[in-house]
């Protein structure tokens, strides 16, 4: 069996959403110190709604995938299901990660957390 799915593949390859929002509502920054790698996540935000999401990944191609398919996955929904967006879920959607490749849907989980945190940060209203 191949290590990484066809979607992994797919999504480091292709990965959907890359760049910057200029005007973004919300930005989130994270990183792994041990391995390094970040993730920065942009989103637009109209009615409680992510309107757009861009990201930009240094990092490792599970990361890139995962960053990738957590853009997908948040894209166009009310920002209560957002919150509830786990990295279990974009490893799912990707049709998994090796097990040592887990923390890097960790980080795209944390860097829409950090956004999240940033938008609520400045609407507290929005809580
Ligand atoms: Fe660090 Fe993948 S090895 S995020």
């Amino acid at each position: 069996m191949a290590l990484y799915s066809d979607k992994v593949m797919d999504h480091f390859r292709n990965p959907r959403n890359v760049g910057v929002i200029e005007d973004a509502d919300a930005v989130g920054e994270v990183g792994n110190a041990k391995c390094g790698d970040i993730m920065k996540m942009y989103l637009k935000i109209e009615n409680d709604t992510v309107a757009d999401v861009k990201f930009e990944t240094f990092g490792c191609g599970s990361a890139i995938a995962s960053s990738s398919m957590a853009t997908e996955l948040i894209k166009g929904k009310k920002l209560d299901e957002v919150r509830e967006l786990t990295n279990k879920a974009v490893a799912e959607a990707l049709d998994g990660l090796p097990a040592y490749k887990m923390h890097c849907s960790v980080l795209a989980e944390e860097a829409i957390k950090a956004a999240l945190d940033d938008y609520y940060s400045k609407h507290p209203e929005k809580l």
